[in-house]
């Protein structure tokens, strides 16, 4: 085996997105595209990765050692176009010789196998070697020229193509693996004359092409190269990342009643035996266990719910929620950084944030955990067979103990002891016959 690198390009302003952020930090699945290649690249275990940037592109840099730690960072200084960052990214490369493969980060969908079948073409001889797909909608991509024999011998760009070329299906994926070797010798040859006065990576393959080098065609599904430039493109490769997802939740043992009403991050973790109802959303961090039911309009982020646990309707778990097993979350409760130990009832309108709420205690409807005082966040526990009264405030710090009791409607700002019962709210005062005096009075007064 050869070695094999890659390099990455993301300096492009990415001005079609419309937006103030780089392009590659908007996100698929809830991971910026930049991670999602470069993270596929990890799986390759490559001998080299560039990963070329604009000038003022930190927080790329940034996020491209986040994923990628070993990753060389090259500056482009004008996007000047393609060829001109791959030339950015020669001093990193110091001679390297084996397979070079070029991608762009605005293809997140790219899978490592495709990646890896280009290696091989360039291991079994050939220069170079274009991935090609067939577009439904070539616009926007260069189109891949083929001459007599079926080898690329040319990309004309979109700008740059007649009526006859404009119609040719077949388009250039962007990625292009090179004999490592001969790459720099390809780019210095690569000129500007074009509609754009940019320098094409893709005039690469004429240049080899007319000096009798060997030039390869690989070919993928076009779901796996959509290259990102505007929203619109934004949103379809998102559906098209979903419907991956839905599907490896479904394989593994859950239950989808609408999968396409279910969307999920790229690391949610679902067990068997899962059911989610429709109109559920997982954000990043969400570790769902088995047996675990879902109901709908439910929203989960960075949060671990355990066997047999059954959350929502309109649920809301936040950041480092912890659901105990055989729990019972219900609708319109929040959790926030908390920890539920196994069989906790929280089942109506109430807010835990910061707490730790013991087995098989039970949150009335309405709870409020005040966690905040305006300045810091303090912690409230409450202990196993609790029972919170409904409608009642635990002002944190504060500690219920074991089987103790809240009287509903109270406002707890002190510790409560184990099987105490607390009440702190205005005795009740009932005056017979109030009423009708009052109907009385309110009489002769006319
Ligand atoms: C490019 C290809 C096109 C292909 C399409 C696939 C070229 C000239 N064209 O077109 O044949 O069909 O991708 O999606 O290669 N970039 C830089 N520096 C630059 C210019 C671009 O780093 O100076 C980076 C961008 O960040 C982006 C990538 O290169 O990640 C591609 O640039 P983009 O402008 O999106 O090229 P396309 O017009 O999509
Ligand atoms: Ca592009």
């Amino acid at each position: 085996m050869t070695s094999i690198g890659f390099i990455v390009l993301a300096a492009g302003m990415g001005t079609r997105m419309k937006s103030s952020a780089p392009k590659v930090f908007h996100k698929i699945a809830g991971r910026s595209m930049l991670a999602h290649v470069l993270s596929t690249l990890n799986a390759l275990n490559p001998d080299h990765l560039t990963v070329v940037v604009g000038p003022d592109m930190d927080a790329v840099a940034k996020e491209a050692g986040r994923i990628a730690p070993d990753a060389v960072i090259a500056i482009q200084k004008e996007q000047l176009g393609t060829a001109d960052a791959v030339k950015a990214a020669l001093p990193g490369l110091r001679g390297f010789s084996g397979t070079l493969i070029v991608l762009c980060a605005d293809t997140p969908l790219i899978a490592s196998a495709t990646l890896q079948d280009m290696h091989r073409l360039i291991e079994d001889g050939a220069d170079l070697a274009v991935l090609g797909f067939q577009a439904t909608d070539p616009a926007g991509y260069g189109r891949i020229i083929l001459d007599k024999t079926g080898r690329p011998a040319a990309i004309c760009e979109e700008t740059d193509a007649s009526q006859a070329e404009k119609d040719i299906k077949l388009c250039n994926s962007g990625i292009i693996a090179f004999n490592g070797a001969k790459l720099p010798a390809l780019i210095s040859e690569i000129g500007n004359n074009n509609a754009k006065g940019e320098y094409y990576l893709t005039d690469a393959i004429q240049i080899a092409a007319l000096a009798k080098m060997r030039v390869s065609l690989a070919q993928c599904p076009e779901d796996e190269v959509l290259g990102i430039n505007n929203r619109g493109q934004l949103a379809l490769v998102e559906a098209i990342m979903q419907d991956r997802l839905r599907e490896r939740a479904m394989a593994g043992g859950a239950t989808l009643i609408a999968p396409e009403s279910v969307f999920l991050s790229f690391d949610t973790r679902i067990g068997q035996d899962v059911i989610i109802e429709p109109n559920v959303t997982f954000g990043p961090g969400v570790n769902i266990e088995n047996g675990v039911t879902i109901k709908s309009f439910s929203y989960l982020e960075s949060c671990l719910v355990r066997e047999c646990a059954t959350i929502g309707p309109f649920a809301r778990l936040r950041a480092e929620a912890v659901i105990g097993e055989d729990s019972s979350i219900g609708n319109f409760v929040e959790i926030k950084k908390s920890v539920l130990e196994r069989s906790v009832k929280v089942k109506h309108l109430a807010y835990i944030g910061d707490a730790r709420v013991g087995g098989a205690a039970n949150v009335g409807a309405g709870v409020i955990v005040c966690n905040y005082d305006g300045t810091a966040k303090h912690h409230t526990d409450i202990g196993e067979g609790a029972f919170i009264g409904s409608n009642s405030c635990l002002v944190a710090p504060v500690k219920i103990g074991e089987d103790a009791y809240i009287g509903s409607g109270s406002v707890i700002s002190k510790d409560v002891e184990a099987e105490a019962l607390a009440v702190s709210r205005a005795r009740q005062v009932s005056k017979p016959g109030w009423a009708a005096r009052k109907k009385q009075a309110n009489t002769k007064g006319r």
